[in-house]
């Protein structure tokens, strides 16, 4: 099945242009990948084009490759067999795929006697093993998933200088995407309530994305366990008395990722400890956002989150001592382990297939410190970057159940004090932060953060909205699962 999934032919040629201009005439070959069996060959997860090819050629075909060398550009698909219309129904010629393309399209057959001709092909393995099979066949050398090889380092900094800095056609995507995002979230907050699943959140969530056709842009995280960090199960009856963390992110039609987390009461009202953890982790992420303009390192917006959360600690009494010096020690990584973000695009954590390439700028790499270690961008900010901001606090067993952990904290970890705050295992909140020339856009701020916002989005789920609402638009017009589907007059991503 080829699907032109967006009508982008004089964007992905620019996008092409770009990527030859840095390469010259170095050739290049790049994959769609292959649907991925769920048990049986015939049974297969729903196809998602690598992004490396999505981005250049706006087409979602399984097993389809572009091949650039100098200024031409060729496309490679696999033509349907005689009974593909019999199961799935008709699909465009290769001519009709040409034309909406702009860009020659080849049966794949085609593909080794062009590589035949040429001498020296870069790639860039993809994630699975097939499709680094088949790239192995083809270019008649090893391909490992995860593993660039200094032959193909040219490629990889090109891709990443053409996906760094989006252009309009991306950012219109991606404002798509966080539009979907901020209804799914209304849906969410209106669908909690104590003795429900998270999985009935989770299916609220989901709701407007299938009616609009397109799927979470990564495994949601729905839980009142917020403290682990990935927990992608949501198999817990919410109680009064829970703070429900959901990290949710839906992915536009072309392709493009949003990525949001709140986190709220599931009573629709914080206890008081609850709201002091909540406020000082909003704080954090408000002097962090503050934090993002142009030139400014992302390692700096990361430790600006870091002092705010130690000293929002201090306050509380939980931690004691210089906040610069906690900060320092990584005293406040025990309850806030993770990088502040990343880079947002077509992956939720942007072109993490090349490692650390995209994320770190040359000459930087990973401090070894526990926490620090852990963040998975350090570039200088440029305008047209698009980068999550989600600080959090959790307490985690495995950390402050560690000695090796906590010995470097000593006398400034009160325990007697952090235990009246035992209501709360994990605050995550996090938005997607355009960086603009003047300083920063937040692509998601429509989806509500301020605590009382919050508490009105979840108890206007239980009761007739009275009074302004926090969403900018009526609930009504929301999709929430089951009742409306999408007006047809509101078209999406
Ligand atoms: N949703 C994954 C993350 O926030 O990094
Ligand atoms: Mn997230
Ligand atoms: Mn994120």
């Amino acid at each position: 099945m080829h699907q032109v999934i967006e009508s982008l032919a004089a964007v992905c040629s620019e996008r092409r242009a770009a990527v030859t201009r840095i390469l010259g005439d170095q050739a290049f070959l790049l994959g769609a990948g292959h649907s991925r069996p769920r048990n049986y060959a015939a049974n297969t997860f729903r196809f998602r084009a690598a992004s490396h090819f999505l981005f250049l050629t706006g087409l979602s075909s399984p097993g389809a490759h572009l091949l650039i060398s100098g200024q031409h550009a060729r496309i490679f698909v696999h033509p349907d067999g005689p009974d593909h219309a019999l199961w799935h129904g008709p699909s465009p010629s290769m001519s009709q795929l040409a034309t909406s393309l702009g860009c020659s399209v080849e049966p794949m057959s085609a593909l080794p006697n062009a590589l035949q001709n040429i001498s020296h092909v870069m790639m860039l393995p993809a994630a699975d093993r097939r499709a680094c099979d088949e790239m192995s066949s083809l270019l008649g050398r090893k391909v490992t998933p995860g593993v660039i090889s200094t032959h193909d380092l040219p490629l990889a900094q090109a891709m990443i200088q053409a996906r760094l800095c989006h252009d309009q056609a991306a950012l219109a995507q991606m404002t798509a995407a966080a539009e979907l995002t901020t209804r799914a979230f209304a849906a969410g907050m209106a669908a909690t309530a104590p003795g429900k699943l998270e999985w009935s959140v989770r299916a609220a969530m989901e709701y407007p994305l299938t009616a609009c056709g397109t799927v979470p842009a990564y495994n949601p995280i729905v839980s009142v366990h917020g403290e682990v960090l990935h927990n992608d199960r949501s198999d817990n009856t919410m109680r009064d008395g829970d703070l429900l963390l959901v990290d949710f992110g839906a992915e536009s039609t072309g392709g493009w990722a949003c990525d949001v987390t709140r986190t709220w009461p599931v009573s629709g009202t914080f206890s008081p400890t609850q709201r002091d953890l909540y406020d000082v982790v909003l704080a954090a992420q408000r002097a962090a956002i503050d934090a993002v303009t142009p030139g400014v390192r992302y390692r700096d917006v990361h430790l600006q989150a870091c002092r705010t959360i130690a000293d929002g600690l201090c306050q509380l009494g939980i931690l004691k001592g210089d906040v610069d010096g906690l900060v320092e020690d990584g005293v406040h990584a025990l309850f806030f382990p993770h990088g502040v973000g990343h880079l947002l695009g077509l992956d939720v954590h942007d072109m993490e297939d090349l490692g650390d390439l995209a994320g770190y700028a040359p000459g930087r790499s990973r401090s070894e410190q526990f926490g620090l270690g852990y963040l998975r961008l350090d570039r200088d900010l440029q305008p047209g970057m698009v980068v999550t901001i989600e600080p959090g606090f959790y307490q985690v067993p495995a950390i402050l159940q560690n000695p090796a952990l906590t010995h470097g904290a000593a006398d400034r970890l009160n325990t007697d004090v952090l235990e009246r705050f035992s209501d709360v295992r994990g605050i995550r909140l996090e938005d997607d932060i355009l960086v603009t020339d003047q300083g920063h856009q937040n692509l998601t701020q429509s989806i509500p953060i301020d605590p009382d916002d919050i508490q009105r989005a979840v108890q206007q789920g239980r009761v007739p909205p009275t009074g302004r609402s926090v969403w900018k638009w009526s609930l009504a017009r929301c999709p929430a699962w089951p009742q409306d589907p999408p007006a047809a007059d509101q078209p999406l991503a």
